[in-house]
């Protein structure tokens, strides 16, 4: 199987089992818990289906949008993802160089191979920084100031981190950061000889964003023990408010779920929110971002942009979301798959057919324009 071989998410999905050590995959490819709301996730574009018009003229398409102060060429943008080096050598340069090409937003996770100054000056793109809330409020102060002085557009803080979800897959496997081999995840490694050669013979993987600041004991942590030891359970609505204040730029709550926190980020001067469950890797049995989004989008859609991610596998996926109000779609796997499975020319290959559904899709939607998808192009069953 090649690279020109896949043609839709599925395949990426393939191609990157193929290439990845199972660990890898799995922490890739696996959610919390029974991995329902991670199931759900794509179930839920299922429960309604599009109503086309017909007869509208449809030579050029536009599909660009502006959100959170950003013009961008497609209604889809990279949502932040740790550790993108470990599943192919060339990481966030890879995201963020496909991006830039075509013309749309990336995110960097705090937990990012490639550091925020190092992209920002490589890519002219927008770029937003995703931050988790670490209990050392010097910490948090001092990375607000490095991703201000690197030039970042848009802060993005991920609020449904507050513990670590549950995910079995990582437990069985032995995931962590950075690696520990045991007997059973080295023979897991070594039967992926390509991709062990080229992770040895690349950059050392690094954490560049936390690394001034946090030593990881021991050479090792997992992955939950970052999200339960290090970050802040103390969070809440006045800190957060805080930091909007000092941030004072475009601000994005990520994993907002619930009309009434909706509101609040209205209330403490956000400029967007993503109705996100983490791609079902932190709360199983959550509702998806997209059942959510009529609901979210009537009580504050003209105060703040809303966004959606979670499941997005398809160009038409992406449509209903953006008929139901949301200002632009975040994908996760969608590009991690392709990532892992041919680095930049997967993420290229992937946000081209992307693109191409989009264009096909609005043109028998008898769309011309972003704006005029609306609820009347959707029915629920
Ligand atoms: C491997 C992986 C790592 C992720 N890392 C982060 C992260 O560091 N910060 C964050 O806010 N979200 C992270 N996410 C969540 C994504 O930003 C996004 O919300 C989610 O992947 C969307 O679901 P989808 O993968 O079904 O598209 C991660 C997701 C995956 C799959």
């Amino acid at each position: 199987m090649r690279l020109s071989d896949c043609h839709n998410f599925q395949d990426f999905r393939r191609l990157a089992q193929r290439r990845l050590p199972g660990p890898l995959f799995n922490y890739i490819d696996g959610a919390a818990d029974d991995e329902i709301t991670y199931r759900r996730n794509t179930d839920a574009f299922e429960r309604c289906d599009l109503v086309p018009n017909v007869l509208r003229g449809v030579k050029d398409i536009d599909l660009s949008v502006t959100v959170m102060g950003q013009k961008l060429a497609l209604p889809v943008y990279c949502s932040p993802t740790a550790l993108q080096r470990l599943f192919h050598h060339t990481g966030e340069h890879a995201v963020a160089a496909a991006a830039s090409r075509y013309g749309t937003l990336f995110g960097v996770s705090s937990l990012g191979t490639v550091s925020l100054a190092e992209l920002r000056k490589a890519y002219a793109t927008p770029q937003c920084y995703q931050f988790y809330v670490h209990k050392d409020h010097g910490l948090n102060r001092a990375m607000l100031q490095s991703a201000k002085q690197a030039g970042v557009d848009v802060m993005m803080l991920t609020v449904d981190t507050i513990t670590g979800g549950n995910r079995e897959r990582d437990l069985r496997m032995g995931f962590s950061i950075p690696m520990r081999l045991t007997p059973a995840s080295m023979l897991q490694f070594a039967i992926k000889p390509r991709w062990a050669l080229d992770y040895l013979r690349h950059e050392l993987f690094r954490m560049p964003q936390l690394e001034e600041h946090i030593s990881i004991e021991g050479g090792s942590i997992s992955i939950g023990r970052y999200f339960s030891e290090m970050l802040d359970p103390g969070m809440d609505w006045n800190y957060v408010a805080g930091m909007v204040k000092e941030w004072s730029g475009q601000f994005c709550l990520k994993g907002v779920m619930s009309v009434e926190d909706a509101r609040r980020a209205v209330d403490i001067g956000c400029t967007g929110i993503v109705l996100s469950n983490h791609g079902g890797r932190q709360l199983d049995g959550s509702r998806s971002g997209f059942d959510q989004l009529a609901e979210i989008v009537d009580a504050v859609g003209d105060r703040i942009d809303v966004m959606m991610d979670g499941g997005v596998q398809r160009g038409t996926h992406v449509l209903k979301a953006l008929s139901l109000g949301a200002k632009a779609v975040g994908l996760g796997r969608y590009y991690l798959f392709p990532l892992a499975a041919a680095g930049e020319a997967g993420v290229d290959r992937a946000l081209g057919l992307m693109r191409a559904e989009l264009q096909r899709g609005m043109k028998l939607m008898g769309c011309t324009q972003i704006s005029q998808l609306t609820r009347g192009n959707l029915r629920f069953r």
